[in-house]
C-alpha cells in the first residue's frame, strides 16, 4: 500500500505537536519535514530546532527534504535531531555520492529529490546507493503549489527504469498532492506521497488520509 508523507510546512505552527499527533492519529507513515535556506530555494523554513521538537511528539519515522545549497552541514545537525531520512537535491550535491554516504556513515537512509526540470539521466550513477528517489512535482519552495501534470510521464519512466535495472528504491512524489490526483500519481507508479495542504488543509485527517491512499472512500473532489 502506497504510504502518506505529511508535510508539516502546511501545519499550523502554533500547535505543533497537535498536529503531528493528529496525522499520525489518521494513519499517516512517516513525517516530511520541508527544510529551506533562502538560497537554493526562495524561502526560509525550519532547521534542527524544529526536527528535535517534532521527534519528541511522535514515533512515526521523520524524512528531512533539505532544499539547501550546502546540505553537508545540515545533514549531521538534522540527524542528530532525530531525522531517520535525508532528502538531498541532485542540483544542490556537486559531490552527491560522498554526501550519500555521510548520511549513511551517520546512521540515516539516503535519498534523492529531483526538480521538475532535472532529467532521470542524472540519476544513471547514483542510483544503486539511494534508498529513496523524490520526483517533484513542483518547483520547491513553497506548499500549496500546482501539480505539475508532466510529472505522471515522469514517475512512469522511473518505474520503467527502477524495473529494468531491478533496483528497489521507493518513489516518493513531492508538491501538488491532494486526494483528487492521488489516484493517477499511485497509477503511474508511487510508493510513497507527500502531502501538506493536501492534507493539513482537511477538515478530516482520517478521511484525507484514506482518500490520499487512493481509496474511493469518501471520494469527490479535493
Ligand atoms: C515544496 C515542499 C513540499 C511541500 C508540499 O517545496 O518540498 O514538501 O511542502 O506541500 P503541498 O502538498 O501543499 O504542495
Ligand atoms: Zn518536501
Amino acid at each position: 500500500m502506497v504510504k502518506i508523507a505529511p508535510s508539516i510546512l502546511a501545519a499550523d505552527f502554533g500547535h505543533l505537536a497537535d498536529e503531528v499527533a493528529r496525522v499520525e492519529e489518521a494513519g499517516a507513515d512517516l513525517i516530511h519535514i520541508d527544510i529551506m535556506d533562502g538560497h537554493f530555494v526562495p524561502n526560509l523554513t525550519m532547521g534542527p530546532v524544529v526536527v528535535e521538537a517534532v521527534r519528541k511528539t511522535t514515533h512515526l519515522p521523520l524524512e528531512a527534504h533539505l532544499m539547501v545549497t550546502d546540505a553537508d552541514r545540515v545533514i549531521p545537525p538534522c540527524i542528530e535531531a532525530g531525522v531517520n531520512g535525508i532528502l538531498v537535491h541532485i542540483e544542490a550535491c556537486p559531490h552527491l555520492q560522498r554526501t550519500v554516504q555521510l548520511i549513511r556513515d551517520r546512521g540515516a537512509s539516503p535519498g534523492v529529490a529531483l526538480n521538475p526540470a532535472t532529467s532521470l539521466y542524472t540519476l544513471d550513477e547514483i542510483l544503486p546507493e539511494v534508498e529513496t528517489v523524490v520526483l517533484m512535482s513542483v518547483n520547491p519552495g513553497f506548499g500549496g503549489q500546482q501539480f505539475l501534470e508532466s510529472s505522471l510521464g515522469k514517475i512512469r519512466r522511473l518505474r520503467a527504469l527502477l524495473q529494468q535495472r531491478a533496483l528497489t528504491p521507493p518513489i516518493e512524489v513531492d508538491g501538488g498532492v491532494k486526494p483528487s490526483n492521488a489516484p493517477q500519481i499511485i497509477a503511474a507508479g508511487a510508493d510513497i506521497l507527500v502531502s501538506g495542504t493536501g492534507l493539513f488543509h482537511a477538515m478530516d485527517y482520517k478521511l484525507a488520509v484514506t482518500r490520499l491512499r487512493g481509496s474511493s472512500v469518501g471520494a469527490s473532489t479535493g
